[in-house]
């Protein structure tokens, strides 16, 4: 059974030029890029070339970008130890939007249990950040703010620069989780104002396991992973070389192809939907109007999301109920929750991600398999 997979904001296959890139330093090239010698300094150069691209491409200076082992990890860090190192200034609050990735959420609530005053930004019905919530709570203790610029489930993009500003306005620090916007949007961390971005690789077609945490220089950050001197001290750990050659290699990829693949996305996007939402009682979640077309949230009200999900799979068609990480949970989507919509409704949710290589044949045939599969499962 040929699949139809739709499931690009879990995660993307590795592009064939990217492999090719990265193949050397699986094999010939090993070295550890510490090492004092030829083999080490090979590899380090490899490394410090991979960070110019990135640098270069993002508009910061190479030392502020900081190779990580995916999104997961520079939330993490980006959360905990910005806050820590805030605290450590007298600044014991944070503030966080509510339809955070779990990275960012679980990180935050880490943070409550061990005394700092951590404020949840409630999201307007279209998902989105007021910025009116933002500067009442903004108060003189507050160490970081934290809004992503894309959501996952959603595709909503956030006032980033706006909210950004209101916070460099307060004296508090601003991170961003660039991580679904990365693939469709020039990141330009001068230009978004922002302190701390993330941004993780699979979900360009790069090696999984493989992020950046771009770090203003200036800004004071405790370690998140203690044991070694990489990362000009603050990240230990061998460095991950053939990810991070592949890092650079796809995400120079992506910027360079970026303009051509959204169009070609935003066309399926209106092919899948023309076909869709001729169904009875089909919604898009979240402000379309202000959202990316790669990743389409629909509601299909007397359908539970899980069982459209496995009669899809069956079919040959991969979606998603909500993020991937939260996909074996049975609770509903706090995202879509903080949207104001009820349980049931966030329960007969699905999200729809697509990707460069989808074909308007592939599209077609998996809007007609969900219709005929939501129009069954609606009969029970
Ligand atoms: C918005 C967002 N942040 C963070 C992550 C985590 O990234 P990683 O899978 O590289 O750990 C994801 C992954 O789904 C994400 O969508």
């Amino acid at each position: 059974m040929e699949r139809i997979y739709l499931d690009h904001a879990a995660t993307t296959p590795l592009d064939k030029d990217v492999l090719d890139a990265m193949l050397p330093y699986l094999t010939t090239e090993f070295g550890n890029a510490d090492s004092p010698h030829a083999v080490g300094r090979k590899a380090m150069m490899a490394v410090d070339r991979a960070r110019d691209t990135v640098a270069e491409l993002v508009n910061a200076k190479p030392n502020e970008i900081y190779f990580t082992s995916g999104g997961t990890e520079a939330d993490n860090w980006a959360i905990i130890g910005g806050a820590y190192a805030q605290r450590a200034l007298g600044k014991n609050r944070i503030i966080v939007s509510a339809i955070e990735h779990h990275a960012v959420k679980e990180a935050a609530e880490k943070l409550k249990k061990e005394g700092f005053d951590v404020v949840v930004l409630p999201m307007n019905e279209g998902g989105r950040v007021a910025l009116s919530d933002v500067k009442a709570a903004l108060t003189p203790d507050t160490g970081l703010v934290a809004v992503m610029a894309v959501n996952n489930e959603t595709g909503v993009v956030q006032p980033v620069k706006e909210i950004a500003a209101l916070a460099r306005e307060n004296g508090s620090l601003f991170f961003c989780d660039a991580v679904q916007a990365a693939p469709y949007m020039p990141l330009n961390v001068k230009d978004w104002g922002v302190d701390m971005l993330s941004f993780s690789s699979h979900k360009f077609y790069g090696p999984k396991g493989c992020g950046v945490l771009y770090i203003r220089s200036g800004v004071k950050m405790d370690r998140l992973i203690v044991g070694g001197e990489q990362e000009r001290g603050l990240r230990g750990g061998t460095t991950n070389i053939p990810a991070v050659v592949g890092l650079a290699a796809a995400y120079a990829k992506n910027v360079a192809t970026m303009s051509a693949s959204n169009e070609k996305i935003q066309r399926l996007r209106e092919t899948f939907l023309s076909e869709i939402l001729t169904l009875d009682n089909v919604h898009i979640n979240g402000d379309s109007e202000n959202a990316l077309a790669a990743v389409l949230n629909l509601r299909f009200d007397g359908v539970r999301n899980e069982d459209l999900l496995y009669k899809l799979d069956l079919e040959g068609v991969c979606i998603a109920a909500g993020s991937a990480c939260a996909s074996a949970s049975v609770k509903p989507s706090h995202v879509l929750t903080a949207m104001g919509l009820t349980e049931e409704k966030a329960r007969a949710s699905v999200r729809v991600s697509f990707g460069k290589n989808n074909t308007e044949e592939e599209i077609r045939r998996a809007a007609a398999l969900m219709k005929a599969a939501v129009e069954t499962l609606r009969k029970f």
